[in-house]
């Protein structure tokens, strides 16, 4: 081979290893609902912080809407290292067997965002978080969504209203448990066939924190929306054990600035936007909204009551005291 040949193999090959190395880190981050709802505009904060603050070294790519994968698949996608992060909801936690996060599905456990902080904010927040490292999955963060309302085509002002109805829930036992409570069947099934199965009538109404119920036009086949905000709806970031503990330790240190930035975005904005899906209900005029009376709510806070107790043992007693300690909470006043 000639001298100069050889040389400019050396040199393309050199080349090529460069551009190779340059090559961003890619974190695929997988999600279902809409790219305008908390979790969705939270998550491109995210990938815009991680691209400034490791300057170029990651890009992370959202997959909103179920276009990558739907509930079930995205945690197994998540532990095989298809997706290298997913939000899932809080109740999506039990099929994987972390029971402990379905105390966020507990009815009224919380009154307000502000009793809510005090957990994913604070020790028991990053205790449970802990319990996913056995799944190989690290747990980075808790974002907000908000607070869930009951909808259906009939009005829902008390309990009995939603007797004999088929609901659509997310796969957490506590959810089903509080159906059955109210006397209505519990359905689950994954969120991007939610709007279909109640449009066809394969179930009659279903809960929502109103930014998920407007994002995915369910108003348009629901008449009617209660504003009963009976329970929590919010997120754990999780990340592929594997991949995380692999990086490079300055990268992950930004990244985890990164969604330190994002939590603080995603639960400021969380009200706002939910604030915002209730008004573009309102707007369309297809659904009506009823705000429960005091007494009315008070009749959903007792049928519901009952749930606590029943899922304790599923829960974990001194998890539930510890969070009962922290917020203030009684069920046995309600
Ligand atoms: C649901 O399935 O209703 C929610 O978990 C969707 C979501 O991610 O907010």
């Amino acid at each position: 081979m000639k001298f100069t040949t050889l040389f400019a193999g050396l040199v393309a090959a050199s080349m090529s290893l460069a551009a190779y190395a340059q090559q961003p880190i890619v974190i695929k981050f997988s999600h279902v609902v809409a790219a305008d709802t908390p979790k969705g505009k939270a998550s491109e904060f995210f990938a815009k912080k991680a691209a400034e603050l490791t300057k170029g070294k990651v890009k992370v790519e959202v997959y909103a809407n179920s276009t990558l994968y739907k509930d079930k698949e995205e945690m197994e996608a998540l532990q095989l290292g298809a997706v290298q992060m997913l939000a899932p909801s809080l109740a999506k936690f039990g099929p994987l067997g972390v029971k402990e996060f379905e105390v966020f599905d507990l009815p009224y456990i919380f009154d307000d965002y502000n009793e809510l902080h005090k957990i994913t904010q604070g020790p028991v927040g990053k205790m449970l978080l802990g319990k996913l490292e056995a799944k190989g999955i690290s747990g980075l963060s808790f974002w907000d969504n908000g607070f869930k309302s009951f909808s259906a085509n009939t009005p829902i002002k008390t309990p009995a209203d939603l007797r004999g109805k088929k609901l659509r829930i997310q796969s957490s036992k506590v959810l089903e448990e509080q159906i059955r409570a109210l006397g209505a069947l519990p359905q689950v099934m994954a969120f991007s066939e939610v709007y279909q199965a109640l449009q066809t009538g394969v179930v009659d109404g279903t809960e929502n924190p109103i930014s998920n119920l407007y994002t995915q036009k369910m108003h348009e086949v629901q008449k009617h929306l209660s504003l009963t905000e009976h329970g929590y709806l919010g997120y754990a970031v999780i990340v592929n054990k594997k991949f995380w503990d692999g990086l490079p330790a300055d990268v992950r240190g930004q990244l985890d600035t990164a969604m330190k930035e994002a939590t603080t975005y995603a639960n400021k904005i969380a009200k706002e936007e939910n604030d915002a899906a209730l008004e573009g209900v309102k707007k369309s005029g297809k659904t009506q909204i009823h705000t429960p009376t005091k007494d009315e709510r008070m009749a959903f806070k007792k049928a519901l009551a009952p749930v606590h107790q029943k899922m304790e043992s599923r829960i974990g007693g001194d998890l539930l005291k510890a969070i009962y300690k922290e917020t203030g909470f009684d069920p046995s006043k309600l």
